[in-house]
């Protein structure tokens, strides 16, 4: 890995061809301190989000220690970093084994089901004496962009049957649910929390761990979300009732804690009046733009090492692909001469981006940097 006090020192020295992908680490740590000292519970971080090395590295090194991992090789990919980092198996379908494998070998105690006979055949893999098991339950809220509530989850009703068959098995039960994510309003996670209480309310037995999930927010430009501390204050208000004899929140937060401390540099190849074609985009770790919730990303641009000024205007960005749908969507404002050869630096797309990057046509990077001065910041 190599370390550079900002960008103008990479670019000074590396002269990249290809994308530059920048870790800031005094942003990761910030950004997880932040939202492990607000939200009142157990904080995983959704390794979906980011499961680069580095930037796993830096979430532990910044306090994170539980992980919410949707395989067996994300579970491997946290353990490769961290051998204390406790991986919970947080997918209702796994490979045929993955489960047994993730008890015997990386010794997961946790997992999800969501159906009766999703817990049928996870209990033939493991030992349920030995595992805490949440029924996730599907919920839906009108302020979720992402709604997670169409392919996962068991309706309310049929939660305290699915509950009851898991304390059957010996395991532990445990209730989960995912609001969405990029879900726009804390009322979101209060409604939800409302239905886990009826649910438990229903119960012969006490639940010790209520997991709700991700989908906090970040704000792009030209999209503003809530503060996170909204969320916290809601979700803190709305759990008093539901943990009123004891229990724990757990909270899988994917893009609030890797958005903000990665940045993206690459280059311009051609220009076309107010249209710049660039060495990474769709296929490479701008894909989530073609989920329709933020448009853009922060920019900021340099010739050679040093950072142009001057007169902006606003340009169209094309991703390197043959393919015409790698179009960015949004237009973003650059100096008015950029031009070939020239860079732009995006911030805030630490999330869903090096974890879903391909090699379409060709185009792919796996250029990391680190970023060490604690006062150089990516854009935002
Ligand atoms: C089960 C689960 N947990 C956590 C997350 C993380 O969501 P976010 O990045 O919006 O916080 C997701 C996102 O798809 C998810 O499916």
């Amino acid at each position: 890995m190599t370390d550079f006090e900002n960008v103008s020192a990479m670019l000074g020295s590396l002269q990249p061809r290809e994308p530059v992908y920048c870790v800031y680490p005094h942003v990761y740590r910030k950004t997880a301190q932040e939202f492990l000292a607000g939200f009142p519970g157990r904080v995983l971080y959704a390794v979906k989000a980011n499961n680069d090395p580095t930037v796993l590295q830096v979430l532990v090194a910044a306090g994170i220690e539980h992980f919410d991992c949707a395989s067996l090789v994300e579970i491997e990919q946290v353990r490769d970093i961290s051998h204390d980092a406790v991986c919970y198996f947080m997918n209702p379908v796994r490979l045929i084994g993955a489960a047994r494998s993730a008890q015997e070998q990386h010794g997961v105690k946790h997992f999800v089901v969501d159906h009766v006979d999703g817990l049928a055949t996870l209990v033939k893999e493991i030992d349920a004496s030995r595992a805490v098991i949440f029924a996730r339950m599907a919920v839906h809220h009108k302020s979720a962009r992402w709604d997670l509530s169409t392919k996962f989850g068991a309706q309310p009703d049929d939660m305290p049957q699915l509950l009851q068959l898991i304390a059957d098995h010996g395991a532990e039960p445990a209730l989960a649910f995912n609001v969405g994510s990029v879900v726009m309003s804390p009322d979101a996670f209060v409604h939800s929390i409302e239905v886990t209480t009826k649910v438990l309310e229903q119960l012969p037995f006490q639940i010790r761990l209520v997991d709700i999930g991700g989908g906090y927010p970040k704000t792009y430009p030209g999209f503003e979300a809530p503060p996170i501390e909204d969320y916290f204050a809601a979700i803190r208000r709305a759990a008093q009732l539901l943990l009123k004899d004891g229990g724990e929140l757990l909270a899988e937060p994917g893009r609030a804690l890797s958005s903000p401390g990665l940045s993206a540099v690459t280059q311009v190849l051609l220009r076309k009046d107010d249209r710049l074609y660039l060495n990474d985009g769709m296929y490479g770790a701008f894909w989530e733009l073609r989920f329709d919730v933020q448009d853009r990303f922060p920019v900021r641009a340099f010739r050679g090492h040093t950072a142009m000024t001057g007169d902006a205007q606003s340009f169209h960005l094309y991703g390197p692909t043959c393919d015409s749908g790698d179009a960015m969507p949004g237009k973003v404002m650059l100096p008015a001469n950029i031009d070939v050869g020239d860079y732009i630096e995006f911030g805030l797309i630490g999330a869903y981006s090096l974890s879903g990057r391909t090699d379409f046509n060709g185009f792919y990077s796996d250029s990391v940097v680190t970023i060490d001065s604690a006062s150089a910041l990516p854009p935002a």
